[in-house]
């Protein structure tokens, strides 16, 4: 037996409940912009995703604050045209969460969450230096869905950490050691005994 949700007859917090609880895992794109005025800035999206392989685009998908205002990830990137994707770790879970607080424009997220910002090699977006990986990107498009800014960034250089990737390309995972968001404060990870091969 199942029940059917009109999506028009259920309301935004169930809707919110739902595509978040039932899309998982998803990926998190942690993300680094500088503003024009040079203060960094880092917060975590899991509307994100790899959409292209050749050249590689990333997508990121961001709402406005409450008080209708855009985030300072939009803003930097939309004013710079660029920022980096980081990837999110276990161990990195707590300073990946302390990011996605709202820290006014001013705020260095990187001193807030005891992070080390590092060079890129093409952009001045900072990257997270202990993110075992860091991809730089260029914006490639934004679109707006709805209340939704699309940001489609092409990545021009990634940067990984020595180990993580062997000699045939393949990631080793329990190196790697990335985690997916599911709901709320909910987490997975992707190693070990949670592995499938198939
Ligand atoms: C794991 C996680 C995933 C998030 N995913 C999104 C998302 O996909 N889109 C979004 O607009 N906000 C998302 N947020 C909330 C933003 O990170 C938060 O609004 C942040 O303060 C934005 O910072 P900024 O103003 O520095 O860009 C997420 C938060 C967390 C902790």
């Amino acid at each position: 037996m199942k029940r059917s949700y009109h999506v028009n007859q259920i309301n935004e917090d169930f809707l919110y409940k739902l595509v978040l609880g039932l899309i998982v895992p998803r990926p998190i794109g942690w993300i680094s912009t500088v503003s024009k005025e040079g203060i960094y800035n880092i917060a975590p999206f899991s509307f994100f995703n790899a959409v292209c392989d050749e050249p590689p685009v990333f997508i990121i998908s961001a709402s406005d604050r409450d008080d209708g205002s855009m985030k300072d990830t939009v803003k930097n990137i939309l004013e710079t045209k660029e920022f980096a994707v980081n990837l999110v770790t276990e161990e990195l879970l707590l300073p990946m969460k302390k990011t996605g607080e709202e820290f006014p424009p001013h705020v260095d997220e990187f001193k807030e969450a005891g992070l080390t910002p590092s060079e890129g090699l093409n952009i001045k977006a900072p990257l997270i230096k202990e993110s075992p990986v860091n991809v730089e990107c260029k914006l490639l498009d934004y679109k707006k869905v709805y209340d939704m800014h699309i940001l489609f960034g092409e990545a021009i250089c990634f940067h990984i950490e020595n180990g993580i990737i062997d000699d045939k390309f393949r990631v080793d995972y329990n190196r790697l050691r990335p985690v997916g968001r599911l709901v709320g404060d909910l987490y997975v990870k992707v190693f070990g005994e949670s592995l499938i091969k198939i």
